[in-house]
């Protein structure tokens, strides 16, 4: 299977990752590996690049793509939420950058066979990691339709979520829903046709997310990672997160936040005695969005948003 390159602001993430040769990296979101070859590229023969993902595919196209690397490359097809973890065993205790360039990828979305694509006949899965047991199919057919109405609008922000869940419990109780083209369907003729008019993304687009992050626990596995993030970097180190959706981007800018500033004392205290030690710092102020030469060649940069902090 060929992968493809999907590198979301391949230049502000390298600036921003501030590298040096001899540094110890992590790239928690593989894909391509796009980043993951220019991070190699900068620490060159004396760094060590941790590689993760949980689609085995983006592990064994990892495998072959970074082969020239090999020596300073370690892959592993894991959650990033593990991370702790693996740096633990592999007797690490700080490292000087990571990388989250979160979703999916282009090779999930056109060649997976998963249902991640609206547009494919393909069979609804959508699990990034085939290990894992929940499915969208499961999701689709078997939750109550409150259930469903209650996952369109927290995780797709999706205005017509009642109707929409009220379509599939309609169309699944003579049989079951089985591909992404079927289930788009259903959704498309839920949505008012004036809604339909006025929106300029496919009227799946939001119900699909939502079951992505659903089945792939998205929301759940970021807010881990993130609550351990100053543990895993050397002072100074960088983390650099790309997110796709407000949902993400407000759990990575809370996060970063309550590291900088979470101090509960009131206003008024002339000093802190609530025991809060500032662990990071940002280093973009407002999120960094993509020049607009990358917009116009990939569509999908338009929604990413880059946020930088380093540990203090
Ligand atoms: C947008 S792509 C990354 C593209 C990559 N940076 C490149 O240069 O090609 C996102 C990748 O992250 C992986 N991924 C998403 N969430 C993950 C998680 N919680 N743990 C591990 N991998 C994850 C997906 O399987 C997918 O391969």
């Amino acid at each position: 299977m060929g992968f493809e390159h999907t590198s979301v602001m391949p230049n502000q993430v390298h600036a921003y990752q501030n590298l040096s040769p001899g540094d110890i990296c992590v790239d928690c979101t593989l894909g391509g590996c796009g980043h993951a070859a220019a991070t190699l590229k900068a620490i060159g023969s004396d760094g060590l690049l941790i590689g993760i993902d949980q689609d085995m595919d983006a592990i064994t196209n990892a495998r072959n793509v970074l082969h020239l690397f090999k020596d300073n490359v370690r892959l592993y097809h894991n959650n990033f939420s593990d991370l702790p973890g693996i740096l633990t065993d592999a007797g690490i205790n700080g490292v000087n950058s990571i990388l989250l360039d979160l979703g999916f990828s282009l090779n999930q979305l056109t060649q997976s066979k998963r249902g991640f694509s609206f547009k494919k006949e393909e069979p609804l899965d959508m699990r990034m990691d085939v290990r894992n047991p929940l499915t969208a199919h499961q999701v689709v057919n078997t939750y109550s339709e409150k259930k469903l109405a209650d996952i369109f609008f927290t995780y797709g922000e999706e205005r017509f979520s009642r109707r929409m869940a009220k379509a599939i419990i309609e169309t699944r109780a003579s049989s079951p829903i089985a591909t992404s083209l079927e289930l788009a369907g259903v959704i498309e003729n839920a949505m008012p046709a004036r809604a339909k008019a006025k929106q300029k993304i496919h009227p799946a687009t939001r119900v699909f997310q939502a079951l992505r992050i659903v089945v792939n626990r998205e929301l759940e596995r970021l807010e881990t990672f993130m609550q351990a993030v100053p543990s895993m970097l050397v002072k100074g180190g960088r983390i650099s997160i790309i997110s796709f959706h407000s949902l993400e981007d407000r759990i990575v800018k809370q996060r970063l936040r309550a590291f900088e500033n979470g101090c509960t004392c009131p206003r008024q205290f002339p000093k802190c005695i609530c025991g809060f030690v500032k662990q990071m710092e940002s280093v973009t102020r407002k999120p960094v969005t993509a020049e607009p030469d990358e917009l116009n060649a990939n569509p999908m940069a338009r929604s990413a948003k880059l946020r930088v902090a380093q540990r203090v």
